[in-house]
């Protein structure tokens, strides 16, 4: 009843309180400051309240005792509501610790935007026990935990270090188109959709719109959403993800896995060298340890023999690809043999056995993209086509990378887009590149989510998008 009457007012009588975000109010300790945000967590003990309040920018320990503590406000706050605190921030007593070190002695506050209590109460509707579907849902209130944010915060450092390495090695960021009209990667995982009554497509990979880049604009990089209509329900597998892809021009097979190899060691450096970055990195994956140089290198005949030496099998499939079951109705499972694609399963057991970064090169031509480099006639072997071709693969994920020199001769290509099956028409802006002063080169494309959830060490490439697409999910 009584609480019900306590009217609170700012005392004008008080110094001027500074505005502040929480992560920037350190200067201000001793003085009297303003911050708005979130109540992350609440207690109560006897009559002082304690909150502690979220901004984006940290986390502020509160402190509300008194008349502050006994407004109808204060009695009735949840957990998730908004307010503005403004009080005298002061360092913690020795012995006691809070994050920045301060706590904020609050003599005035308000609620700026109350959130419900009871059955709709924030923590009723998520709790850690929550299905994973319903949890994907609510996507939008997971991102206020502690773990969803420093994954997505760990993000934008590494998208920031990836800029500066490439930056530091002379390549220029470009933006391409997201809209296209040719596939890079295989019709078969191509979003179709009419665009003024033309067939187009959400782009693939960027990688042809690089390529014609380098007479102009030299070595360039972007980082660009790519969009696969793949029916993969795995955990590294999205529907739109962020693409990283960079191309080179006149290098080697070599200066590009040495290059790929670079990028990656260096922006890793800069994350665990950077204060903010490597407290978040300790806090996602406390053992993470930067990868040793060189990665190491294994062709991909000797990573079929690697694998029956280990007796990794795959499924048996039969000429359309469907898998052959036995009369119990399990999947045959049978020896890699030179040809065979490498599947998932296989890869993830050989790079979790190997437990380092793997570049797997020089694939069969049939099972790779139609603008691949052939190797050296010395490098063929038997039937088989081998390409300048490389994969990354990192433990606990697998691919992270996929890179490739290119066919740099015109006719080579025609011939290339012949043998696939592919009208060359839409394509003559990718051919002029041959026909007006080729060049030797060569480009990969990164999965941001999957190189995140290697270093972050999440279970999931969904917990390293902000809101991930697969397939049936486009919201939240
Ligand atoms: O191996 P991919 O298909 O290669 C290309 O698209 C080349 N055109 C890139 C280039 O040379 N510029 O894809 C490259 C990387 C993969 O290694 C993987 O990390 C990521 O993109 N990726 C996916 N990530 C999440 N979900 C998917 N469905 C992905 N498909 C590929």
């Amino acid at each position: 009843e009584e609480s019900k009457k306590i009217v609170l007012e700012e005392d004008p009588a008080l110094p001027k309180a500074t505005k502040t975000k929480i992560g920037s109010a350190a200067p201000h300790r001793g003085e009297r400051v303003r911050v708005c945000g979130w109540v992350h967590r609440l207690r109560s003990q006897k009559d002082i309240i304690f909150i502690v309040l979220r901004d984006g920018t940290g986390f502020l320990q509160s402190v509300l005792s008194g008349r502050v503590a006994q407004t109808y406000d204060a009695l009735t706050l949840t957990l998730e509501s908004s307010v503005e605190l403004v009080g005298v921030l002061k360092e913690v007593p020795e012995g006691k610790t809070a994050p920045g070190g301060h706590e904020l002695v609050v003599d005035y506050w308000k609620v700026l935007g109350p959130a419900p209590g009871a059955d709709d109460a924030f923590t009723n509707r998520l709790n850690e026990k929550s299905d994973p579907s319903i949890l994907a849902d609510l996507r939008h209130l997971v991102l206020r935990g502690e773990t969803a944010s420093s994954v997505l915060r760990l993000r934008a450092h590494l998208l920031t270090a990836f800029r500066e390495t490439y930056i530091s090695h002379n390549l220029l960021e470009v933006t391409p188109p997201c809209v296209v009209q040719t596939q890079v990667e295989g019709g078969a995982t191509l979003f179709k959709f009419d665009y003024y009554g033309q067939p187009a497509f959400l782009t693939q990979s960027s990688q042809l719109y690089l390529e014609t880049c380098l007479p102009s604009l030299g070595d360039v990089f972007c980082i660009q959403e790519s969009f696969r209509a793949e029916n993969s329900h795995t955990r590294r597998h999205l529907s739109e993800y962020t693409h990283m892809e960079a191309e080179l021009a006149f290098i080697t097979f070599d200066d590009l896995m040495t290059h790929i190899e670079a990028i990656i060691c260096e922006t890793v450096d800069k994350i665990v060298s950077q204060p903010g970055p490597a407290a978040l990195l300790k806090h996602l994956n406390p053992d993470f340890k930067p990868p040793a140089r060189p990665f190491r290198r294994m062709s991909y005949v000797d990573a079929i023999a690697w694998l029956n030496e280990h007796c990794i099998k795959h499924e048996k499939e039969d000429a359309e690809g469907n898998v052959v079951k036995d009369e119990a109705g399990n999947p045959i499972m049978v020896e890699h043999a030179v040809g065979d694609d490498i599947a998932e399963a296989a890869e993830r057991q050989m790079t979790d056995i190997i437990g380092t970064p793997i570049f797997l090169y020089g694939f069969p031509a049939e099972l790779k993209a139609f603008y691949m480099k052939k190797m050296p006639a010395d490098k063929q072997e038997g039937n088989h086509v081998f390409t300048e071709s490389c994969d990354l693969l990192m433990p606990g994920v697998g691919e992270i990378v996929g890179g490739s020199m290119r066919i740099a001769d015109s006719e080579e290509l025609l011939a290339a887009y012949k043998r696939e099956g592919i009208d060359p028409e839409p394509y003559y802006w990718f051919t002029d590149q041959r026909k007006y002063g080729t060049c030797e080169h060569g480009g990969y494309g990164l999965g941001v989510e999957r190189f995140l959830a290697w270093l972050a060490n999440r279970y999931t490439v969904r917990e390293c998008s902000l809101y991930p697409r697969w397939p049936g999910k486009a919201t939240p």
